[in-house]
């Protein structure tokens, strides 16, 4: 199995999540995996898709604005935190009403009924629209997902089944209702209009069969998991890569973050140590399947490209 060098330097991988509790350090390896990206001539751009987003607090600078900005210092690295909200609206125009709205508005009133047929919503939706879109796209050699806490994220990366299958219902139902619907448009005008929302829907469909392929190829995609050597945030690594195994996506590295250094005149800092090292021990044996990289607690917090190349040697092996 390989570490974070040998992901870091496979040109190949186009995509690299991070994820993990809340606080563990998922920003700070998201922000240094980018810093390395880039610092290895890669186009590479970091995007944040966690809600209470710390891209710019961790960069030192402010990639709020729902555009994708420069990042000072690089000519090769860019970043954005995702406007959620925003983003919704333009999700749901797209994919809900825009899409399916006069043909299934004329549905609903012929059918009564026709529940279950809202797209799939919030914040994880708009993320994987995102995704989408820079599955597409060739203006980056690599992008840096700085994700949420488990559960959301959860809900992000079994969003490609749920939309599969909502698109699959919603398609389904205009097959069946075609030759009733043909008849009405044309009564009614505006056919036109409505075949391309439908083959937008088409389009999506395959937009998002393209993206499990890519998602589940470890050759393309690598989950990071990001953990602290304390039991809650091991049985939340244990949940995350579950889940992860469960649709596909390759998850070969865990980051232990935040490992006191030994000290002998601290006693504080001696038991915590203590109790770090006993649940190491155990989380080797739990997770020997995969790489584990050690990272130490800093005397500060991680800020600034300055920090984010600090981190980015230890998760390297460099220091
Ligand atoms: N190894 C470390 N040493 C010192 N501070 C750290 C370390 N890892 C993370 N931090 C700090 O802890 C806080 C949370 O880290 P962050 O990366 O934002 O976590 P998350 O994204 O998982 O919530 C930040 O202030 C960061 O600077
Ligand atoms: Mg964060």
């Amino acid at each position: 199995m390989s570490g974070l060098i040998d992901i870091i330097e496979n040109d190949g991988i186009k995509f690299i999540l991070s994820g993990g509790k809340g606080g563990v350090g998922k920003t700070s390896v998201a922000g240094a995996l980018a810093v390395l990206s880039a610092q290895r001539g890669l186009r590479t751009l970091v995007l944040s898709t966690d809600p209470a987003h710390s891209l710019s607090d961790s960069f030192d600078q402010d990639l709020s604005g729902g555009e994708i900005i420069p990042i000072k210092g690089f000519e090769n690295l860019w970043g954005m935190e995702i406007n959620t909200e925003k983003g919704m609206e333009e999700f749901q125009k797209n994919l809900g009403e825009g899409a399916a709205g006069p043909d299934m508005a004329m549905a609903s009133s012929l059918l009564g009924d026709v529940g279950g047929m809202s797209p799939p919503g919030s914040d994880e939706a708009m993320a994987f629209g995102k995704i989408l879109e820079f599955i597409e796209d060739s203006s980056y050699d690599r992008v840096i997902f700085d994700t949420a806490p488990t559960g959301h994220t959860l809900k992000l990366l079994e969003l490609p089944e749920l939309l599969d299958s909502w698109l699959g219902k919603i398609l389904t139902l205009r097959q069946r209702l075609g030759s009733m619907m043909s008849g009405l448009r044309s009564m009614m005008g505006g056919a036109e209009q409505e075949d391309n929302a439908w083959e937008m829907l088409q389009v999506t469909k395959e937009k998002i069969r393209a993206a499990r392929i890519e998602l589940s190829d470890s050759e393309v995609t690598q989950f990071v998991v990001v953990s602290i050597a304390e039991a809650m945030s091991v049985f939340e690594t244990q949940r995350l890569l579950g889940s992860l195994n469960s649709w596909n996506i390759p998850a070969t590295n865990l980051i232990i973050n935040q490992l006191i250094p030994a000290n002998p005149d601290c006693r504080f800092c001696s038991s915590r140590r203590n109790m770090q090292q006993t649940n190491l021990v155990d989380i080797r044996d739990l997770f020997n399947d995969l790489h584990i990289t050690e990272v130490p607690l800093f005397e500060t917090e991680i800020r600034g490209i300055e920090g984010l190349t600090e981190l980015g040697k230890i998760l390297i092996g460099e220091k």
